[in-house]
């Protein structure tokens, strides 16, 4: 068990899930857990002196501020932008120049970035440790030990697991990095995809199709996503797909008696909000979780050069 101190694990960027082996991944859950039943723990002062940096070239909410949160109850500082338009990158400067500047400035640089790669090409100029925040279509590894985390904290266990992933697989970064890791935990995921967001090939070879109702009535964790507007380049397309999933109250009565609902937010339409107050919705929760696992992830990349 984590007392939050232990020996630093050896990642030196977090960009995709499979910087993580199954060593890490189960290190950052159960460190997790420490910082969550301890938020305000011996190690507050971790990270004092250490200075993060939170780039995001896309917007957020829970992300950003979860790691923010994150690296003031370790003791470091944080500076960042949430709008590029009032960097440099405005006039023309290339992520690569922006990120060595920032190097230069941060202990670790938590990014995100509408273009698929971009952390990877950041990773490239980086002397100081990279987190993928999200880089458009590509993958979302934080929000996948979050995910993790919270399957985990309400099911007990993650070997097992049946998973049903909804809506917008195809544009969806938090199932690319979400579905590896299950198959790696041992949990058994299933894709309800709208149609033409599927998930990309290699994915969807392991992850068997399934209908809605199927999935409802067979699977021990739904896995709500929104359809991701922002990347259809004709808004006709997207109208076209636009609630093609409702997860509600009526739909909960034919899933099994413990089965929950996760969603990595935000949502629009796709779970209801008559679902808010049954015992099953646990996506709140689960954007709480942030804060303790984003310390983790925190806290094993810089405490080792504090
Ligand atoms: N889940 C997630 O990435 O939320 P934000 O876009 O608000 O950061």
């Amino acid at each position: 068990m984590s007392d939050g101190l232990e020996e630093p694990m050896g990642l030196r960027h977090l960009t995709s899930i499979h910087d993580l082996d199954d060593g890490d991944l189960a290190g950052l859950l159960d460190r997790a857990a420490f910082f969550d039943r301890e938020p305000a723990p011996r190690s507050a002062a971790m990270l004092e002196g250490r200075i993060v940096c939170t780039a995001f070239f896309e917007p957020s909410t829970r992300t950003r501020l979860s790691f923010e949160a994150a690296a003031h109850r370790l003791g470091a500082r944080v500076i960042g932008f949430t709008d590029p338009a009032t960097t440099s990158s405005a006039k023309g400067e290339t992520l690569e120049d922006t990120i060595r500047m920032l190097a230069g400035y941060a202990d670790c640089i938590v990014m995100r970035h509408p273009v698929k790669g971009a952390a990877d090409r950041a990773k490239a100029v980086s002397s100081v440790p990279i987190v993928n925040a999200g880089d458009g279509p590509g993958e979302h590894p934080t929000q996948t030990v979050l995910d993790l985390y919270t399957m985990r904290k309400h099911k007990g266990t993650l070997a097992g697991l049946k998973v049903g992933l909804v809506g917008d697989l195809k544009h969806g970064r938090t199932v690319h990095s979400l579905v590896p890791a299950l198959l790696r935990v041992g949990a058994k995921p299933v894709s309800v995809a709208a149609p033409g967001l599927e998930l990309p090939k290699e994915l969807a070879a392991k992850c068997p199709a399934s209908t809605l109702d199927e999935a409802a009535a067979a699977c021990d964790v739904l896995y709500v996503t929104r359809i991701q507007k922002e990347r259809f380049a004709d808004g006709k397309e997207y109208d076209a797909v636009k609630g093609s999933f409702v997860v509600d109250a009526a739909l909960l009565k034919r899933t099994k008696s413990q089965a929950i609902v996760l969603h990595p937010l935000p949502r629009v339409d796709e779970v209801a909000t008559d679902v808010d107050a049954l015992p099953a919705a646990k996506y709140f929760d689960q954007a709480r979780s942030g804060v303790p696992v984003r310390m983790a992830v925190l806290a094993s990349l810089l405490e080792k050069s504090a």
